[in-house]
C-alpha cells in the first residue's frame, strides 16, 4: 500500500523489569532540583507512591508531592493543584500511576506553561508551548498515555472528556516497569488490558492508519491477547506481566500516530455522563463495536486475527474473530454495563448526540446512525 502519512514519536522509553531505579538519573540529566510529584492514594496506600519519593529525596531532589488523583481527572482538579502549588517553582514534573495520574500532570504541565484555563484546549495542536520535562511512571498496562501525545481530561461545565493532542502535550521519558503492575488488581487488569487491546484494533482499523502503526498494532495485538488472561489469573506471572506491558506500549505507539474509533466513541461520553472509568467503559464496549465494524471491514479483522495467533488467515474469519473476542471478555468476567449503575433509562439523545460528536468516531470505518448506536448500548 503506497500512502502519504504522518508519525510521530513524542518521548524516550526506558523498558524493563526494575528500570524504576534509573529515575534519579534521568532526572539529573536535566540539572532538576525541585520535582512535583503526582499520584493516587491507592499507590500511596501499597507503599509505590513513597518509594519513588524516597528515591528522589536520596537523590538530593526537593520533592513537592500532589497523591490525591482521583480516577477519571477533571478541570477542577487541575485548578486544584495549580492551586495548592501557587508560587512555587518546579524543575521537573514525575507522575506515577495510571493514566488519571499521567493525564493528570500532563495537563498540570501544560498550565504552568500555557495561559489557563485548561478547557480552551480541546482538540489538536491547541497547546502553543511546550512544557518542563515530565517523567512517567505507568503501574496498568493499559492506557499507554506514558507514550503518547494525548491528554484526557473531564470538562465538568461540558460533561465531556476533552482530548488534548499533540506534540506539547507528551511526556519526555516513560519508565515502563512491568514490575510495578504485578499489585494490580485483577478486576483493573482486566480492563485496563482491553482497553490496550482496543487501542491497537481500532488504531488498525481506523481509516487514518499508517504502515509503522500497523506494525506496532499488530505486535501490540498479539502480545495482549495472549497473556491478558494469563496476568487475570495469574497475577504474579513475571513473563505474562512483562508481555503486557510491552503490548500496551505497542499499541500506544500504534493509536498515538492514528486514532481510535467506535469503542472509545462509546466509553468516553458514558464515563463522561456516568462515571464508568476509561477502561472498565472500553472493556464492555469492546466486543460489540468490533462486531459492527467487522461486517464492514471483514478482511482486516481477518489480518487481526492471525495477527493475534487465533490460526492461519485462509482459515479464519471475521466471523471467528468476533467470537473468539467475546470469549475473551468473557473469561476476563467483563460485566455489562448495568453493573456499573448505567441501565437502559440512561441512554438518552444526549447521549447518542455526544457519541455522535466524538473525535475517535471521525476515522471508525463506519459511520452509525443514531438508531446503530440505540442497538449497541441495548447489547452492551
Ligand atoms: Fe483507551
Amino acid at each position: 500500500m503506497i500512502m502519504v502519512f504522518d508519525w510521530g514519536v513524542t518521548n524516550a522509553i526506558h523498558f524493563g523489569n526494575g528500570v524504576l531505579k534509573d529515575l534519579p538519573e534521568i532526572i539529573k540529566a536535566y540539572h532538576a532540583k525541585d520535582v512535583l510529584f503526582i499520584t493516587d492514594p491507592g499507590l500511596m496506600k501499597i507503599g509505590y507512591g513513597e518509594r519513588a519519593m524516597q528515591m528522589l529525596e536520596h537523590a538530593g531532589l526537593r520533592c513537592y508531592a500532589f497523591t490525591e488523583v482521583q480516577p477519571d481527572p477533571t478541570d477542577t482538579v487541575i485548578d486544584e493543584i495549580l492551586r495548592r502549588t501557587e508560587g512555587r517553582k518546579f524543575d521537573v514534573i514525575v507522575a506515577l500511576g495510571g493514566g488519571s495520574s499521567i493525564d493528570t500532570a500532563k495537563a498540570v504541565n501544560i498550565m504552568l506553561h500555557n495561559p489557563r484555563p485548561i478547557t480552551q484546549y480541546d482538540g489538536f495542536n491547541t497547546v502553543p508551548n511546550h512544557g518542563m520535562p515530565l517523567i512517567c511512571i505507568p503501574t496498568t498496562a493499559g492506557t499507554g498515555s506514558e507514550s503518547t501525545p494525548v491528554c484526557v481530561i473531564k470538562d465538568t461545565a461540558k460533561k465531556k472528556k476533552m482530548v488534548i493532542l499533540g506534540m506539547n502535550v507528551g511526556a519526555t521519558h516513560a519508565i515502563i516497569d512491568p514490575e510495578l503492575t504485578y499489585g494490580l488488581p485483577s478486576r483493573i487488569t482486566a480492563a485496563t488490558g482491553m482497553d490496550a487491546l482496543a487501542h491497537c484494533m481500532e488504531s488498525y482499523i481506523a481509516t487514518n492508519t499508517n504502515v509503522i502503526s500497523r506494525q506496532n498494532s499488530i505486535k501490540g495485538m498479539n502480545l495482549i491477547y495472549n497473556n491478558l488472561l494469563t496476568c487475570y489469573r495469574d497475577p504474579k506471572n513475571a513473563e505474562a506481566r512483562y508481555n503486557q506491558m510491552l503490548g500496551s506500549t505497542f499499541a500506544a505507539l500504534s493509536f498515538g500516530s492514528t486514532n481510535l474509533g467506535l469503542c472509545h466513541a462509546i466509553a468516553m461520553p458514558l464515563g463522561a455522563f456516568y462515571g464508568i472509568s476509561h477502561g472498565d467503559g472500553n472493556a464492555v464496549c469492546l466486543p460489540e463495536t468490533m462486531a459492527y465494524n467487522a461486517k464492514v471491514v471483514a478482511g482486516q479483522f481477518v489480518e487481526m486475527g492471525a495477527a493475534m495467533g487465533m490460526g492461519e488467515a485462509k482459515d479464519l474469519t471475521a466471523d471467528k474473530v468476533i467470537e473468539n473476542l467475546y470469549k475473551l471478555a468473557a473469561d476476563l468476567e467483563i460485566p455489562k454495563l448495568a453493573a456499573y449503575g448505567i441501565g437502559k433509562d440512561k441512554f438518552t439523545d444526549e447521549l447518542i448526540d455526544a457519541i455522535l460528536m466524538e473525535g475517535a468516531l471521525t476515522t471508525n470505518p463506519k459511520q452509525p446512525t443514531s438508531e446503530d448506536l440505540m442497538v449497541i448500548l441495548n447489547s452492551l
